[in-house]
């Protein structure tokens, strides 16, 4: 089984996924890297364009149980995607402490309010979980990881995170 660990940039997702041991960890960013599958380079927003298509291909081409760990490796045809989701004032605050841009953590703040990585995984996944990670440590996030993939659905089910209100807020 393949199972992509996904979310927005900032979430926790690396963090994570360095403290599972039970499942085989495919980094994303590396395999992009190793099969040279950078299409080109966004300067303004000073990142890689990757040639997805090719990279799905590539991993449905990958045999054995994996973790699939990257923001868009809910793209790459997995069995099921286990969305990690951060309330955006707590998001901002990671982004702001490893020193992004301004307008790189606004981007990345208001895709997880309007819950883009939810809802591209909803589109692209039969079987979606999602684990508010908020007031998680990331090893709390790695045994709730677990626990999913030992068959623990209700709890993280589709729609147990809402940012309406934190949204609401704003204005
Ligand atoms: N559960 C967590 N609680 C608090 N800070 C975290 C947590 N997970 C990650 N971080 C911090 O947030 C930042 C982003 O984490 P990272 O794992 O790189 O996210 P991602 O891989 O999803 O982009 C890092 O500085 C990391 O130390
Ligand atoms: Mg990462």
């Amino acid at each position: 089984m393949k199972v992509a660990v996904t979310g927005t940039p900032g979430v926790g997702k690396t963090s994570a996924c360095a403290l599972i041991t039970r499942m085989r960890i495919v980094h994303v960013n590396d395999l992009v890297d190793e099969l040279g599958l950078v299409s080109g380079y966004d300067r303004a927003r000073r990142t890689k364009e990757v040639d997805v298509p090719k990279l799905a291909k590539a991993v449905a081409k990958m045999e054995g149980d994996m973790l699939l760990e990257g923001h868009f490796s809910h793209l790459l045809g997995p069995d099921l995607a286990i969305v990690l989701r951060c309330s955006p004032a707590v998001l901002e605050k990671r982004l702001k402490k490893k020193g992004w841009s301004d307008k790189k953590i606004r981007e990345n703040v208001e895709a997880e309010a309007v819950d883009v990585a939810l809802i591209e995984a909803i589109e692209n996944v039969s079987d979606v979980c999602e684990i508010d990670t908020t007031k998680m440590k990331p090893s709390q996030v790695a045994r709730a990881i677990e626990s999913i993939l030992a068959g623990e659905r209700q709890k993280y089910r589709v729609g147990n995170v809402d940012w309406s209100e934190e949204v609401l807020g704003w204005y």
